[in-house]
């Protein structure tokens, strides 16, 4: 949408979370505060997107660098409405609606935003409020109407008895004409907290004889503000329970909705059960019939089709169709498993490929690794794929049988068809149908008493 900006204000204190760490880094389902409300803002492409920062804040700027967004600073934290006047550096001369938006909304849709922007378009007013009906208002500014007209927004240590009574609240999110700069020299930091607020522009504009328009948003969800380390797992709790819902509709079964962690960017398909326990982080795709089960823990990975996952931990994997997994198996980073493979108990895979049909059912690691299709790799089987300084590299040929606790030096390669006694130590290269045996000769000696 064109011929409007953006401020988000991200300079607060942040106070209430207690914490060395900017509220808006505090991550909602493992993504950033502000990264949320950047991403619903940037889809509509506003001309200017402005952020304003505290000067201390390093790790926010660190994290936007190489965006788009022009930072600006607020030296002091003097109230939201002094923040929103940093902006003014940038925007001063800009001709176009000017959408004001809390970092610690991070639920807010784009679609929401653009409405608000559209609603003060064909109003003409001069701000549109994004409003929402609660019933515990507690902590939010409330709307204050006169004859069905906004009058002001009363912030709750502001509040009297009866203003604290009011349900519907401000949501921090804002489109303002450019008389936003006209109404931001007005204020006055006479509340109980001593600041500019940037919600006493709506009783100034009031009083300039300017049309205020509010919006009220479909679902509270959207709005609710993160001010503290409870409000914060309350969004997380929310975005969970949608996200649920949403996979339920689906045809995913969630056996226990109490006890899972399932992201709200995950995909399962139809027919797959989670049990109670799973953890599925960011970028998890899972596919149809898909059973997880135990405490797993699934982040960054694609699991296709009819697999089985117990108790275990996958991290940036991709995992074939009817792939069975653990009890406790550890797949790390760039593991690709192909149709039907097994990975038993206590078995940890790292950056190797294993293909079809092949089992690693106990005790192994195998990292740097190529492993054809239709292998047998016996218990505690491992590649020494790093010396010390650099890794190195396993190949393991098709239809290949290793025995039990059998140590591949790499780099080395195994043909096809190859069988490796059990307890040895391969430090040569072996040739496709070759049995080799390298470990030492068992013998049989006197004992002595
Ligand atoms: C604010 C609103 C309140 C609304 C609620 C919605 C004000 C005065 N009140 O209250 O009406 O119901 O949000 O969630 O705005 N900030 C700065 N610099 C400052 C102070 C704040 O940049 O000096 C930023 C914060 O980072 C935050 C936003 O302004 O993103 C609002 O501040 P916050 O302290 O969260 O206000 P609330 O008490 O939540
Ligand atoms: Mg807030």
């Amino acid at each position: 949408m064109n011929n409007f900006s953006a401020v988000i204000l991200a300079a607060g204190s942040g106070k209430r979370m207690r914490s060395s760490l900017p509220k808006v880094m505090h991550n909602l389902s493992g993504k950033p505060l502000i990264k949320w409300v950047m991403e619903a803002v940037s889809v509509l492409k506003p001309d200017n997107l402005v952020l304003v920062v505290r000067r201390d804040a390093g790790i926010v700027k660190e994290f936007l660098s190489g965006s788009s967004v022009k930072i600006v600073y607020q030296e002091e934290q003097l109230g939201s409405g002094h923040a929103v006047m940093q902006a003014e550096k940038v925007l001063k001369d800009y001709k176009g609606d000017i959408l004001v938006i809390n970092a610690d909304v991070p639920l807010i849709k784009s679609s929401t935003l653009l409405s608000l922007v559209k609603n003060n378009r064909e109003t003409g007013a001069s701000v549109t409020l994004l409003a929402a009906e609660f019933e515990n208002p507690f902590g939010y500014g409330r709307i204050v109407e006169n004859n069905g007209f906004v009058e002001k927004i009363v912030e709750e240590k502001d509040a009297t008895p009866s203003e604290k009574r009011i349900k519907k609240i401000n949501s921090g999110v804002y489109c303002f004409d450019e008389n936003l700069w006209r109404a931001l020299l007005k204020l006055k930091p006479d509340n109980a907290k001593k600041e500019y607020y940037i919600t006493d522009t709506i009783a100034v504009l009031g009083e300039l004889g300017k049309k205020i328009s509010s919006v009220i948003v479909k679902d509270g969800y959207e709005v609710k503000g993160i001010n503290n380390r409870l409000e914060l797992s309350e969004s997380e709790s929310l975005l969970k329970k949608k996200k649920i819902k949403e996979l339920s509709d689906k045809g995913v079964t969630i056996v226990d909705i109490n006890n899972v962690y399932i992201s709200y960017d995950a995909k399962i398909g139809v027919d797959s059960i989670i049990y109670p326990g799973v953890f599925i982080d960011t970028g998890v795709s899972i596919g149809k019939s898909c059973i997880i089960k135990g405490n797993s823990y699934i982040k960054n990975s694609k699991i296709s089709d009819a697999s089985t996952i117990l108790y275990s931990y996958i991290d940036s994997a991709v995992i074939g169709r009817e792939v069975k997994i653990g009890p406790f198996s550890h797949i790390r980073q760039d593991s690709v498993l192909k149709k039907n493979v097994k990975i038993g108990n206590f078995s940890e895979i790292k950056k190797a490929v294993i293909s079809r049909n092949s089992k690693i059912s106990h005790l192994s690691y195998i990292g740097d690794a190529s492993v054809g299709e239709e292998v047998n790799i016996g218990a505690g089987t491992i590649t020494c794929n790093y010396d010390g300084i650099g890794k190195h590299k396993t190949v393991i040929g098709a239809r290949s049988f290793i025995g039990s606790n059998v140590n591949f030096v790499a780099p080395v390669k195994i043909g096809r068809g190859v069988l490796i006694a059990a307890g040895s130590t391969i430090t040569r290269d072996v040739p496709s149908g070759k049995l080799a045996v390298a470990r030492a000769r068992q013998e049989l000696r006197d004992r002595e008493r």
